[in-house]
């Protein structure tokens, strides 16, 4: 019975100075949680690991609170309804859930949404059919806008959010560059996702092969990561170029620093090139996910939208895949199974 059980937490023991490292998180365990009346007790089945954790460490502003030194660390979940005190929930049910990095949690039943597993695979609605696919969708069709025939360039382009935009860039008639780390990555970005052309970004003459890639320019920049990838990017773009701002994950580990300032330069193509640089949390466009969901559900079903996860065993395992998350080492979407 659930009651002999315990309840295992993996709560941020200490902000991160750059990188995270396991001393940052700390596991406890305890007894399980009481669902009171109108709540239901959910197992984790999986969780899903983003890179926006990182952000949830820091004691910054954000658009989000951080997590409390001693909190539980945030996160989406897959989990099943093992006792019902909320009549639209039953024992059994699976549902998409935020329960965070632990192995039980109770709810008040708001937020949850029932999966069908015969419809796709429970993982999928903390990827592909999820909040990052929701990004990509959201963020190409709000901001980016790819017309036939355009170049669309998008880094990590074999994770979560990258894999969907591509794709969809394809599925609206335009070029898909997707930028990945690694000749293994590249390969399964082009010759699986069907991208156009692929780059590894640790490549040497990586510059080269990008401007090699565009002969056209590049009129969607989907910013997935910043750094040495978006400096290669910038002198490529065309006017009227349309950049959503979605991620800087090569910046997520930097301490404030003096640096030189590229401020001017950027302004400059910005008005030059009449620029679209648009920043944006996917949950600002929320009223379009019943679209995204009907539309993504079509493509998997008819084949045009694939995707590949990456599964790590164990909750204990959740720091060290998610560290490794910032660095790379995922291939596809990050996802830690909890329990059977
Ligand atoms: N705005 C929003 O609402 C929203 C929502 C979801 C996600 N995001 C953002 O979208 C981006 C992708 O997220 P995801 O969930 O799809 O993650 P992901 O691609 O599944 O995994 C992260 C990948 O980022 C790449 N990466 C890490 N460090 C890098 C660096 N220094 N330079 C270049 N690439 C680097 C790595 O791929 P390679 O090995 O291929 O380099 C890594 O596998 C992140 O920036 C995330 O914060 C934003």
């Amino acid at each position: 019975m659930p009651e002999a059980l315990e309840n295992v937490r993996v709560t941020l023991a200490s902000r991160p100075r750059g990188l995270p490292s396991p001393e940052n998180f700390r596991t406890e365990r305890g007894p399980l949680p009481t669902a009171a009346e109108g709540e239901v007790l959910l197992q984790v089945l999986y969780l899903s690991l983003d890179p926006y954790m990182r952000g949830r460490m820091d004691d910054a502003k954000s658009y989000a609170p951080p997590v409390a030194i001693g909190g539980v660390m945030e996160g989406g979940t897959v989990a099943r309804v093992i006792r019902s005190r909320n009549s639209n929930f039953a024992p059994g049910d699976i549902v998409l859930s935020h329960s965070g990095w632990q192995t039980y949690a109770t709810s008040s039943g708001d937020g949850l949404r029932r999966l069908d597993a015969t419809q796709a695979p429970v993982t999928a609605a903390l990827g592909v059919l999820g909040m990052p696919g929701f990004t990509a969708y959201a963020g190409l069709r709000n901001i980016g806008r790819p017309k036939p025939g355009e170049t669309v360039v998008v880094a990590a382009a074999s994770g979560a959010v990258g894999s969907v935009v591509g794709q969809i860039a394809k599925i609206e008639g335009a070029r898909a560059v997707g930028i990945a780390g690694g000749p293994e990555k590249c390969a399964f970005v082009r010759d699986e996702l069907g991208f156009d052309v692929a780059i590894d970004h640790r490549a040497k003459d990586f510059n080269a092969q990008l401007a090699l890639a565009c002969p056209d320019g590049i009129d969607v920049y989907f910013e997935n990561v910043g750094g040495p990838v978006a400096e290669a990017v910038f002198p490529l773009l065309n006017d009227f170029a349309r950049i959503p701002v979605c991620g800087l994950i090569a910046h997520y580990n930097n301490e404030p620093a003096e640096g030189v300032d590229r401020l001017p330069g950027f302004m400059r193509a910005v008005l030059r090139k009449s620029l679209t640089v648009r920043g944006f949390i996917q949950r600002e466009f929320a009223d379009q996910r019943p679209d995204f969901l009907s539309e993504a559900s079509a493509w998997l079903a008819d084949g045009r939208l694939k995707f590949r996860e990456d599964i790590v065993d164990g909750l204990e395992n959740a720091p060290e895949a998610f560290i490794g998350l910032l660095q790379g080492k995922n291939f596809g979407k990050l996802i830690v199974r909890v329990s059977e």
